[in-house]
């Protein structure tokens, strides 16, 4: 492990830096209010081409006068370092990590991590690698840090900002806009934007470590269905393969894997198959006897295969930095999608190495051949972008297999850029109650981090879930982005029922409420894809002005329109000023649920409870209305087909509805503002005024 140099430290501190910085590093104007600082000396070829950014960084003027977030370029003890006078800025983003909201006085390590219970380095080095901050003035001004580096590297937030890598010296680019949310959307017009998922992936989804055999599946997806409470996909862990041999399926435990399929899909149910990186060593499996005649696999310093050990034991990791690797990667998807799979959960692939050290990984001296651009390097270089290389390969094969269909890819490593190919979950947490309050800051950090599709594990993985655990979680975690129950093998059962009725009562209510909310949740979605601002935003985002927000980390917003008080903090929370409404449901309160308030001014439409996304509509919505001062509210609703591209051809409808009140009485306007109407039937609304 990297140590941060003591003198630097102790410097820090006082807010000095330990070298001299450049006088002048190259800088430059990229878009408006985008600036990139060059260091003198800087190795193109040990960074780019960027995974980060979708296109070259090219010039297109000077950086204007006043521009105050400027980086000093040095080197300390073999170290590249960076940094960056904030001032009193907030601190938010910087990835996945255990820790705050506010990242202030806090530090990441970016080198991605298998970090069970976040339990190695107190949590600041998981899965992925964000080198990212989003800093927010007092004034509600704000500002973005990326620092353009894959290598392994350090980052402390301070009011002297210092990043420290263990490569040569990086770009570093600064946005700095109006507000936090304009410096989202240049993040994104930067880094790109998660693409729209198919809305069955916005449902509640169930998985284990695992679900097995097949007849145990079933059994799941039958309980929900006759439990009445709704469910949109069942996943499926490392046990329905082949002694753990990726692409093939258990002959005993799974023989019919599209038998099985179709079940589920008749039950309404979609199914996502985990697939890891490595494959077995077996001079029988399709998987390795291809990657090696085609000299497929990362190298070890000797230039061989590397070997290490994973689930199937003896294990080869694809080099996915080779563009052919990803292309032969791809291939792979198509019969194994043709099985009737619906979603692929790509996972350790950090990647994680059983015995690999310290930190459970490949040597720092095995080698990553690139192409496309880039040079071979170390796995110190290519380290953190492993997962990423992974799915976008993934997303390619699952596109060239069923080229109609939006895929849905899960991973557990990543890097800032990789919200264009996988969505995220938070890794293996705990099934405590410091975890699932946490677990809030963790899904915010990550959606200012461009990564708007993620969330934890409901109920937790690791370790016994409680009663109460699984009910309180599961009714905050609806109003996530990504609401998948999980737990760990060995661990007790964690469905909706496995503490009977009175749990099983609040998590159907809870879940019932995310279906209600999809004509809502869904809009934001597709805001997410079109504009980079997360789907779940931190109380702080109602006014960011409003200093008493800058800390809150429980309570949380659903786009800019619902509030979310999970009931643990009821009494304890800072909360946006203003007129929020209690939203009423038919049911009496069971006391568990979230508490969901609509901003004033807000218009939000609402269905109808519904078990599954295949019974989604909204030929019959109720809008929930919160008039403002002036007696006015507005809301949007996005409507396509849930699945499919015909609306990057026009096939979609975008609607705004205005209400106003006149003479005591309220009335709604419905204008389609683009896209054109895909229904021949009016929307037939019922308003609620609150
Ligand atoms: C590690 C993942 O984080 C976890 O979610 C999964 O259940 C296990 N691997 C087994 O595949």
């Amino acid at each position: 492990m990297r140590k941060i140099p003591f003198l630097s430290a102790v410097l820090a501190l006082f807010g000095l830096s330990a070298c001299n910085p450049e006088v002048n590093p190259n800088a430059y104007l990229t878009a408006d209010g985008v600036a990139v600082f060059v260091p003198e000396g800087f190795d193109a070829s040990a960074h780019l081409p960027s995974p980060i950014f979708l296109e070259n960084l090219n010039p297109m003027g000077n950086i204007p006068g006043g521009w105050d977030i400027v980086p000093e370029f040095c080197t300390e003890d073999g170290k590249s370092v960076v940094r960056i006078h904030v001032g009193d800025a907030d601190l938010y983003g910087t990835g996945e990590v255990w820790g705050p909201l506010r990242r202030n006085g806090d530090k990441n390590i970016f080198w991605n991590r298998d970090n069970g219970a976040y339990g190695a380095h107190e949590g600041k080095m998981l899965y992925q690698t964000h080198p990212w901050i989003l800093g927010l003035r007092k004034d509600g001004s704000a500002f973005g840090i990326i620092f353009d580096n894959t290598w392994r590297s350090e980052l402390q937030c301070d009011s002297l900002v210092t990043y420290y890598s263990d490569g040569p010296a990086c770009r570093v680019v600064v946005i700095q806009k109006e507000n936090p949310a304009e410096v989202l959307k240049a993040l994104a017009s930067l880094s790109g934007t998660m693409e729209l998922p198919p809305l069955w992936a916005l449902g509640y989804q169930q998985c284990r470590f695992s679900y097995y055999p097949d007849t145990r599946v079933k059994e799941v997806a039958d309980e929900f269905r006759n439990r009445n409470i709704p469910c949109d996909v069942i996943w499926m862990d490392i046990h329905y393969m082949d002694g753990y041999r990726i692409f093939t399926f258990d002959p005993e435990r799974f023989p019919d894997p599209a038998g099985l399929n179709d079940y589920l899909h008749q039950k309404n149910f979609k199914s996502v198959y985990m697939i890891d990186p490595g494959a077995k060593v077996d001079s029988t499996y399709f998987v390795d006897v291809q990657g090696l005649e085609n000299d497929y696999f990362v190298h070890d310093a000797n230039g061989k295969p590397f070997s290490g050990n994973m689930w199937p034991g003896d294990t080869h990791w694809p080099d996915f930095s080779m563009p052919e690797v990803r292309n032969w990667w791809a291939g792979l998807y198509k019969d194994f999608m043709a099985q009737g799979v619906d979603g692929v959960w790509n996972d350790v692939n950090e990647p994680a190495v059983f015995g690999g050290g310290d930190e459970m990984t490949m040597p720092d001296d095995n080698i990553h051949r690139g192409g496309d651009g880039r040079t071979a390097g170390n796995h110190v270089r290519y380290h953190n972008m492993y997962g990423y290389d992974m799915v976008r390969a993934t997303r390619q094969g699952m596109l060239q297999a069923n080229p109609d269909k939006r895929p849905f890819v899960l991973s557990r490593a990543g890097m800032l850029g990789q919200q264009r190919y996988a969505a995220t979950w938070t890794g293996d947490n705990s099934s405590t109650v410091e975890h699932m309050k946490g677990s809030i800051a963790m899904t915010l950090n990550m959606g200012l981090s461009g990564q708007a599709f993620n969330g934890p594990d409901i109920g937790g993985f690791l370790e016994n879930t409680t009663p109460d655990l699984l009910a309180d979680w599961t009714s905050q975690g609806v109003y996530f982005p990504f609401v998948r129950n999980h737990s760990c093998e060995g661990t007790i059962d964690q469905e909706p029922w496995a503490f009977g009725p009175e749990v099983e009562a609040i998590c159907r209510e809870a879940i019932n409420r995310r279906y209600m909310f999809l004509p809502y949740i869904y809009t934001l979605f597709r805001e997410a894809s079109v504009s980079g601002l997360p789907v779940m935003r931190p109380a702080f985002w109602a006014d960011f002005k409003d200093l008493s927000l800058r800390s809150e980390q429980h309570v949380f917003l659903l786009g800019d329109d619902l509030m979310i008080v999970p009931r643990f903090a009821e009494k304890t929370s800072a909360r946006p000023k203003g007129d929020w409404k209690l939203v009423t449901f038919d049911v009496e309160d069971d006391g568990r649920q979230a508490l969901v308030y609509l901003r004033d001014g807000a218009i939000v439409p609402m269905g109808k409870v519904i078990q599954n996304t295949e019974e989604y509509t909204t030929d019959t919505l109720t809008l929930l209305v919160n008039l403002d001062e002036n007696g006015q509210a507005s809301g949007m609703l996005y409507v396509d087909a849930g699945d499919g591209f015909g609306y990057k051809k026009g096939e979609y409808a975008l609607y705004r509805f205005t209400a106003i009140q006149e003479n005591g009485e309220v009335s709604v306007k419905t204008e389609l503002v683009e896209g054109k109407a895909l229904s021949q039937k009016e929307m037939e609304l019922n308003v609620k005024v609150l």
